[in-house]
C-alpha cells in the first residue's frame, strides 16, 4: 500500500497525469485530479470504478494560470478529502518553435502554464504544509530542461526553469520538514508526444511511466529521471563543451 492518503495531481485528464492517478489510486489513494476538462476527468473517474481500485478518484477541475483558483482548489481537496500530503504538479504542454516564427507570444503561453503553473500549486500548497511540517512535492519537468535543444526554446527553456527552481527550493523544503521530487521523463507517449513527426528513441507507455514515477516517490527519491539509459547519455552530453555539444547535437537532431 501506499504512504499517501490524499494526493493531488495537476494535469490529471489524460497522458502521464491520468496514467499517474490510476496507478496511485491502484496503490490505494485518494487521488484528487485537476486539468481544465470536466469532462475527461469525469471519464477518468469511470474508469477507476471499472477498475475497481481500491482507493479513489475525485475531479477538481482547474486552469493552474489561475493563482487563486488554485488556492481555491487545495483547500476544497483539504476541506473535503484531507490533508494533501503528496501534490504532483504535472499540468504542461510543448510547441515546437522555429526561428521563422519567433514571436513573444509561445513563450509567454507555455512559461505561464509549464513554470508559473507550478508556482501557483506551491504558493497553494505552502500555508498548510509549513504549518503541518510535513508535505511531499513532486515536480513534473523534463530532460529537454537539461540542455538547450533544437526547436525547444520555449519548452526547453520553461523545463530548465523548473530544474532550477526544484534545486533552488530543496534545502529550505528539507529544513522545514518537507520532501521535494524532481520528475524528469524521457519520450513518454501522450496526446502530447503523438504530435511529435520524428521517431522518438526509448519510448515508453505512459502507465510505465507512471510505475516509476510512483516507485521513485515512495523511494523518496530527489530526481525521477527514466528511462536510464536515455538519461545516461543525456547527462553526459551535460558535460561536453560547447564546441564539442552544438555539432552533435546537430548531428543527432538532423530531420
Ligand atoms: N510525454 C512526454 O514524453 C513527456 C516527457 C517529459 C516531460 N513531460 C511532461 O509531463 C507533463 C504531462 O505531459 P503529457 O505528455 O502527459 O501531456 P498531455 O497528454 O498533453 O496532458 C497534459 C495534461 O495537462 C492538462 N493541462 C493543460 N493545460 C492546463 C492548464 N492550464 N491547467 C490545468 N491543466 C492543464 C491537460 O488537460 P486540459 O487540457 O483539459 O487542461 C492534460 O490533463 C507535462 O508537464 C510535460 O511537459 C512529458
Amino acid at each position: 500500500m501506499s504512504p499517501w492518503s490524499t494526493v493531488w495531481i495537476t494535469g490529471a485528464s489524460r497522458g502521464i497525469g491520468a496514467a499517474l492517478a490510476l496507478e496511485l489510486a491502484t496503490r490505494g489513494c485518494q487521488v484528487a485530479i485537476s486539468a481544465r476538462g470536466t469532462e475527461a476527468l469525469d471519464e477518468l473517474v469511470g474508469e477507476s470504478l471499472r477498475r475497481g481500485v481500491p482507493g479513489r478518484l475525485v475531479a477538481y477541475p482547474l486552469d493552474v494560470t489561475d493563482a487563486n483558483s488554485c488556492l481555491k482548489v487545495a483547500q476544497a481537496i483539504e476541506a473535503e478529502l484531507g490533508p494533501i500530503e503528496l501534490a504532483v504538479l504535472n499540468a504542461g504542454s510543448h510547441r515546437p518553435l522555429a526561428l521563422k516564427d519567433f514571436s513573444p507570444a509561445p513563450f509567454i503561453e507555455l512559461m505561464q502554464l509549464n513554470f508559473f503553473g507550478v508556482v501557483n500549486g506551491v504558493a497553494a500548497l505552502l500555508p498548510a504544509w509549513r504549518k503541518r511540517g510535513a508535505g511531499h512535492l513532486a515536480i513534473v519537468a523534463s530532460v529537454a530542461g537539461y540542455r538547450g535543444l533544437p526547436t525547444a526554446p520555449a519548452y526547453g527553456a520553461s523545463k530548465a526553469a523548473l530544474i532550477n527552481f526544484a534545486e533552488a527550493l530543496q534545502p529550505e523544503f528539507a529544513e522545514a520538514g518537507l520532501e521535494l521530487s524532481l520528475i524528469n521523463p524521457g519520450f513518454v507517449r501522450t496526446p502530447l508526444t503523438d504530435r511529435n513527426p520524428f521517431p522518438m528513441p526509448f519510448l515508453l507507455e505512459a502507465d510505465d511511466a507512471a510505475r516509476r514515477i510512483a516507485h521513485g516517490l515512495e523511494k523518496r527519491r530527489f530526481e525521477i529521471a527514466f528511462p536510464w539509459r536515455f538519461v545516461f547519455w543525456l547527462k553526459l552530453l551535460r558535460l561536453l563543451p560547447y564546441r564539442l555539444y552544438f555539432p552533435l547535437v546537430r548531428r543527432i537532431t538532423r530531420p
